[in-house]
């Protein structure tokens, strides 16, 4: 594959990123009138999950599941074999697997969190078994809980610093690995989490030299090593442009050398790939048997585990298509433009801009909003009311409550914009950009949200809340003052 990185500068000196694609099928959106919006928050309990997309405009809650698909990704779906066992399909997704991730054992799972489950069952033994990782998952993490698991987050100071500029925030804090292991003893750690790309602190990477000293820590203790390659692509475009080590290194290589550095690879291949489905493969036949078990039981058979073959094909194709710099490098680079604008107007933002989204500090944007009233979950709410964009609340609406039922406050409090792979166009961006300085003018009109329905898992998914006060009617009467007759 080609390295392709080279930045495409425009004679005018602007500096915007120039797509590398063409737009072949669209889908038609909907911006709806302000009054409508507030009739659906009502409806969706402010949870913007329980928005229906006929009422929303830019669909930036995530990139799982919604990035572009290539034409040569939806050609593949139609030579889809499909079988129960030994499908053809299967076999060009474990070459895929083999060829691009280096590992000779696939396991197929219906989505990444399918994954985690897996590993949770397989690897916890004991009640308080600890699994050191950078930072949680959501999904992650309810997983290792519900088998009797704990977690311990290892990251360096500056990961929590949001305006920092360190280029790799994602890094695992190894003196701490170092001290969590002695004390706790390797017997009582299933095993170690890297997470590329750190969704829950805004996208940020880690670097190769952090990883190869992840695994250092991990041969001295003898502990299996597990990297979560969802964003994995991303972050080894990252790596590209942050270390210098692998400035002239190819996607292939960078991505080789991670993953030749775990033990098991698991991914949700709704993010890596560009499609539906996900898996976990490994170089190690013992690992590969002890988990394999568990997909007939939980997914289906070994040879399609609960994903549609047309999937397959497309997680195939999709895999190859991660080594194609000029297709990853496309999300980042719109990300950093919405991150740079927003930074010039005063708003605070998660830097570096990372990957998966622009983060917007909803803990300062609604510092006059306690942490009781879910500030991100709030901006989220507001930010879809005044633009018909849906972000993502990734604060404490997103934490999970303690053993005894408390609150456990997020440690940033985080509005997710998601700008998957080829999907929005610049102009749309800008419209972004220009909804969210408004807002940001405004905030002092945002209000908080209290729980009306929270189910005991993963609340912020299917959670109802609603306004503190008549906040939303306020926002709306100034949005009109200044906007007039605009939707
Ligand atoms: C880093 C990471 N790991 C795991 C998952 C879970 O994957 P899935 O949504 O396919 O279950 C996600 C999903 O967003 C993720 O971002």
């Amino acid at each position: 594959m080609n390295k392709n990185n080279a930045k495409i500068k425009f004679y005018s000196g602007e500096d915007i990123p120039l797509e590398l694609h063409k737009v072949r099928v669209v889908q038609k959106l909907h911006l709806v009138p302000i009054e409508r919006r507030l009739a659906a928050l009502h409806e969706g309990g402010f949870n913007t999950f329980r928005l229906s997309t006929l009422d929303v405009f830019l669909d930036m809650l995530t990139d799982s599941g919604t990035n572009a698909m290539s034409d040569k990704q939806v050609a593949a779906m139609m030579q889809a074999d499909d079988a129960y066992a030994g499908s053809q399909s299967f076999a060009r997704l474990q070459k895929a697997a083999e060829d691009v991730l280096k590992k000779k054992y696939l396991l197929p799972v219906h989505q990444g969190r399918a994954a985690e489950n897996i590993l949770a069952i397989a690897y916890i033994k004991e009640k308080g078994d600890l699994i050191p990782m950078n930072y949680h998952f959501t999904t992650a993490l309810a997983h290792i809980t519900q088998y009797g698991g704990r977690i311990v987050e290892l990251l360096y100071d500056e990961a929590y610093n949001i305006s920092s500029q360190h280029p790799f925030k994602g890094n695992m804090n190894i003196e701490k690995l170092d001290a969590v292991i002695k004390e706790t003893g390797a017997a009582h750690i299933p095993f170690i989490r890297m997470e590329a790309s750190t969704n829950l602190i805004g996208g940020q990477p880690f670097s190769i030299q952090n990883l190869r000293d992840v695994r250092k820590i991990a041969d001295k203790y003898g502990v299996r090593l597990v990297l979560d390659a969802s964003l994995l692509g991303e972050n080894a475009y990252l790596v590209i442009q942050r270390e210098p080590e692998f400035a002239n290194a190819t996607m292939a290589e960078v991505i080789a050398t991670m993953t030749g550095l775990a033990d098991i690879v698991y991914f949700s291949a709704r993010k890596l790939s560009s499609s539906r489905g996900g898996g976990i493969c490994t170089n190690d036949l013992a690992i590969s048997r002890e988990l394999e078990a568990f997909v007939p039981l939980f997914e289906g058979f070994l040879t399609y585990g609960g994903i549609s073959v047309r999937e397959i094909e497309a997680m195939a194709v999709g895999l190859y298509e991660t080594l194609d710099e000029s297709m990853i490098c496309q999300s980042p680079q719109y990300i950093a433009y919405l991150v740079n604008e927003l930074v010039a107007k005063g708003v605070p933002m998660v830097t570096p801009p990372g990957v998966l989204g622009a983060h917007v500090d909803a803990m300062r944007v609604c510092a006059h909003i306690p942490q009781t009233q879910y500030p991100a979950g709030a901006l989220a709410a507001a930010f879809y009311l005044i633009s018909g964009v849906r972000g993502m609340e990734r604060g404490s609406v997103s934490n999970q409550r303690d053993e005894d039922g408390n609150e456990t406050y997020a440690d940033m409090e985080l509005l997710r914009l998601a700008v998957p792979r080829r999907v929005f166009t610049l102009s749309q961006i800008k419209y972004v950009a220009d909804r969210m300085t408004w807002l940001y003018e405004n905030r002092n009109l945002i209000g908080g949200l209290k729980f009306v329905y929270e189910p005991p898992v993963l609340r912020f998914f299917m959670g109802g809340l609603a306004p503190v006060s008549d906040w939303p009617e306020k926002l709306i009467a100034k949005f009109k003052k200044d906007f007039g007759d605009s939707l």
